[in-house]
């Protein structure tokens, strides 16, 4: 038997057939897992045999033929005639609820990791402008924490977010996670005041490999040999970038490669802490980053302090403008806002999905960076940042 869509005319047999034809004809419901169909009225099986033209199809109905006063499941209502009768006969095509959550939720996390690589690439700009004309990035990292830090007190004390419940043992766990973050931050923050935005994220697209040996040699794991395999391309990719780097600085190669290692020990004491805790991810690196301003704050004092950075402050202020600071409070701003995503993403998706968007973050700022800054770049050079690249989505890849 045949049925009629009338905006596609498609032509397909009720039966399974149908389900084939129809969802991939142009009614545009593909994508959409199909369940089953009822008639509403009198229940007529479709599966039965009769010629059908579907003359209209709309949006999502409830409609639950179980329970026939309370309607729960999502539908897609067609408006259809037998092919021997004139009166129109209403189908429903019953989605499944889990189904639709499924495709909310591919949604959420596209949004989440949109947001996360766009405010990353605006982060990274305004970061490298700031150290261009003040190049105190211990100063610049406490800034940012402050920021952040903050921004969610205002939040939790004006209950546009929800301020997390914590006890002494959740501070207690966060603490060495902090510790990690701090370092981390600050050592890549020296490496863009010393190198072009493009090369720090080169080096940190080896940070797999520093998992894998933290992993391997502290924590005594063994992995499955692609996993090792694919460091391969990620250590040769990083060590040809590194050699044929321009404006090579060892400072700036080893605040990456600090920053590499202590973000490693940041995700395996996340993972410690984390566990069995119900602080979300925002209320978690809200958390983190008041705990790391603390920790910082003494550090860029002794390192740097208030006299060097009022003289610094002095002259920025003279070459760029009032300006300059909207670039600080831009790269404040944005480096805790591109953080509080990437947390709230890892709440909704597993590491490994996690990893894969931030190797695709590297790309975006890399290549933005390396258009913006006008930064020289020989082929041998992107070359080798490619290769690193391709290992660290291998890498993603063996380890699953
Ligand atoms: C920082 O300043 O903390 C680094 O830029 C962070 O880099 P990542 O989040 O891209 O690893």
């Amino acid at each position: 038997m045949a049925c009629y869509a009338k905006q596609s005319y498609a032509t397909s047999t009720f039966s399974d057939h149908f389900q084939q034809q129809f969802l991939a004809s142009k009614l545009h419901i593909s994508s959409l897992p199909f369940k089953h169909l009822a008639l509403k009225n009198n229940k007529v099986d479709l599966l039965a045999r009769k010629l059908l033209y579907i003359s209209s199809v709309t949006g999502a109905k409830f409609f639950d033929d179980t329970k026939d006063s309370n309607p729960q499941y999502p539908l897609i209502q067609c408006k259809a005639y037998e092919a021997h009768r004139s009166q129109p006969i209403q189908i429903n095509i019953e989605f499944d609820q889990k189904a639709r959550e499924e495709a909310a939720q591919r949604l959420k996390i596209g949004v989440y990791f949109a947001t996360w690589w766009a405010l990353n690439v605006v982060f990274n700009i305004y970061n490298k402008k700031v150290l261009n004309a003040f190049p105190f990035p211990w100063l610049t990292s406490t800034l940012s924490l402050a920021a952040g830090s903050l921004m969610m007190l205002v939040s939790w004390a004006s209950r546009i977010a929800e301020p997390p419940k914590t006890d002494f043992q959740f501070w207690k766990t966060l603490f060495p996670v902090a510790v990690a973050h701090t370092i981390g931050h600050v050592a890549a923050t020296v490496s863009m005041s010393k190198v072009a935005v493009s090369f720090t994220h080169i080096i940190k697209s080896g940070e797999p490999a520093f998992t894998v040996l933290v992993s391997s040699f502290l924590l005594g794991e063994t992995f499955p040999l692609p996993v090792y395999l694919s460091l391969l391309p990620i250590i040769g990719g990083c060590a040809v970038a590194a050699v044929t780097e321009l404006n090579f600085n060892i400072t700036g190669f080893m605040g990456a490669m600090i920053s590499n290692l202590a973000f490693v020990f940041r995700n395996i004491f996340s993972k410690r802490g984390m566990k069995g805790k119900s602080v979300g991810g925002m209320n978690y690196y809200a958390c983190l980053s008041m705990m790391s301003l603390l920790i910082l704050t003494p550090f860029a004092i002794a390192v740097e302090g208030p006299q060097m950075w009022a003289i610094g402050w002095q002259n920025a202020l003279s070459q760029i403008g009032p300006n300059f600071i909207w670039w600080v409070v831009a790269q404040s701003v944005f480096y805790h806002l591109y953080n509080q995503v990437s947390y709230m993403s890892l709440n909704e998706i597993s590491p490994l999905t996690f990893s894969i968007g931030n190797t695709m973050k590297r790309i975006s700022v890399i290549v933005s960076s390396i258009i913006i800054f006008h930064t020289p770049i020989q082929p041998v050079n992107a070359l080798g940042a490619a290769i690193a690249i391709l290992g660290t989505f291998l890498y993603s890849q063996a380890k699953q």
